[in-house]
């Protein structure tokens, strides 16, 4: 069975998706290991209530980022490691990192890419006023935001929603469709051709 990471720094509701889809046996690999730059991340009581084992790594410690992920690298080849999630980890890999797992790393972005990249993906839909947005699973590689796409799906702005209902509705299609993404990666289904991802 493949072994997986799922790298946080915030709230976790996407690792709380992706956790309870592991247990329901939709996604048949292990999730072995959760890594967080933040040790306050809810998402670290998520992976703990579910006897997960976490991994933190504060950046402030290590005096150079390489430093930083020579140190995650390590702890992923411990655990041998097969593939990583991104589920709103903030901080960008560097290209030596990502060559170290390639077509092996998921990210989910909250917009439809390539439109609006960046750290306020659902903010800026909003404000640009766009009638359609919604979350992005992709390929991470050395261009941010830019991989090649997995899934996407799309949720309509209504006349009535604020960013609040916005923001329920981006992640309520997140946690659909993230499981789903590492479903069919897990299940050996996503061919990377260049730019497009095949799925079979
Ligand atoms: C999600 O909106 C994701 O698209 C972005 O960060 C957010 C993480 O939310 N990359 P959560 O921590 O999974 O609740």
């Amino acid at each position: 069975m493949k072994s997986f990471t799922v790298f946080v720094s915030g709230s976790g509701t996407n690792l709380q998706a992706i956790i309870n889809k592991v247990k329901e046996g939709y996604i048949k690999a292990e999730l072995s290991l959760v890594v967080s730059d933040n040790s306050n991340a809810y998402a670290l009581k998520r992976a703990e209530n579910a006897e997960i084992e976490t991994a933190v790594f504060n950046f402030k410690k290590f005096n150079s980022k390489r430093n930083f992920e020579n140190a995650i690298l390590k702890k992923l080849k411990e655990k041998n490691i097969d593939f990583i999630v991104l589920a709103g980890f903030m901080r960008v890999l560097s290209p030596k990192f990502i060559n170290k797992y390639p077509d092996k790393i998921l990210n989910i972005h909250p917009a439809l890419l390539p439109s609006f990249k960046g750290t306020h993906g659902i903010k800026d839909a909003y404000e640009y006023g766009v009638k359609v947005t919604g979350p992005t699973v992709h390929f991470v590689t050395e261009n941010v935001d830019s991989g090649p796409i997995i899934i996407q799906k799309a949720v309509e702005i209504k006349e009535n929603d604020t960013l609040e209902s916005l923001e329920e509705k981006i992640h309520k299609a997140e946690h659909q469709i993230f499981p789903e993404a590492i479903k069919l990666f897990v299940e050996e289904k996503l061919k990377v051709k260049g730019k497009k991802v095949i799925i079979s």
